[in-house]
């Protein structure tokens, strides 16, 4: 299945939004960490239901911020989330991105870097849209360490990337970023129950939630352009 046609379905049965309020727990902590000032532009990539340019907007009053998406169903509902002349959500590809050099202030990803079946060639298309001194949040819940979220790649037909940190990490150089930092963010809001009631139906052990959320949860990788 093609990432428009996996995507054209999650949008539209409603799963952006549950990955908005999921994605959240973590997300809102990797996004406060962004050094965007007033003006500047910024692009979300695989932006899903754009709530992270939009919070940008509120609490950084981010310039022009665009969100990218391969799906047309996911950009379309995150059209009808705003009317914020400022922002805008376009359908486009990981390895082909639709800016000028230099264009782009800062670029943040979440829950989506790993669908690029070419990331060096995402990270350097990155690296040409982004400024000197731009960064690249990208945050992903899905990697090595992480190992109660390995058989996600079971329920989708698009390849996942499985890379560990150091991965990460060589890949941004090599595609001729600084990194600038790497840290894993727990996930403490979601609700771990108590050990009698495992397995659930989602989880065998209370060892393997605590494992997923608490001790991994979002491994973020900031990259800097020299
Ligand atoms: C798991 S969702 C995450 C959405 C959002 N960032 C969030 O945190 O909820 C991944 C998104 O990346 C998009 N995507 C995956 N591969 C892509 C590609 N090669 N080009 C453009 N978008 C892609 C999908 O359409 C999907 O909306």
């Amino acid at each position: 299945m093609s990432v428009r046609d996996e995507f054209d379905q999650w949008a539209r049965t409603g799963k952006d939004r549950g990955m908005e309020e999921r994605h959240w727990h973590t997300a809102k902590h990797a996004l406060a960490r962004m050094p965007v000032e007033a003006g500047e532009a910024v692009l979300d990539l695989g932006t899903g239901s754009g709530y992270a340019l939009r919070a940008l907007r509120e609490t950084r009053n981010a310039g022009r911020c665009v969100g990218l998406d391969g799906s047309p169903e996911m950009v379309q509902n995150a059209r009808e989330d705003t009317d914020d002349d400022l922002i805008s959500y376009v359908c486009g590809d990981f390895h082909d991105l639709p800016f000028a050099d230099d264009s782009i202030d800062h670029c943040w990803s979440m829950e989506a870097f790993y669908y690029a079946q070419e990331p060096l060639k995402t990270l350097r298309e990155l690296r040409r849209v982004l400024r000197p001194g731009g960064t690249f949040f990208c945050a992903v819940n899905f990697f090595e360490e992480s190992k109660h979220t390995h058989e996600w790649q079971d329920r989708i037909s698009i390849d996942m990337q499985l890379w560990n940190r150091a991965q990460y990490r060589e890949a941004f150089r090599e595609a001729g970023f600084h990194v600038a930092e790497q840290d894993t963010i727990p996930d403490r809001e979601i609700e771990i129950p108590p050990a009698e009631e495992f397995p659930t139906d989602e989880w065998e052990t209370r060892e393997a939630m605590v494992d997923r959320y608490r001790t991994y949860g979002t491994l973020l990788t900031v990259g800097v352009v020299p």
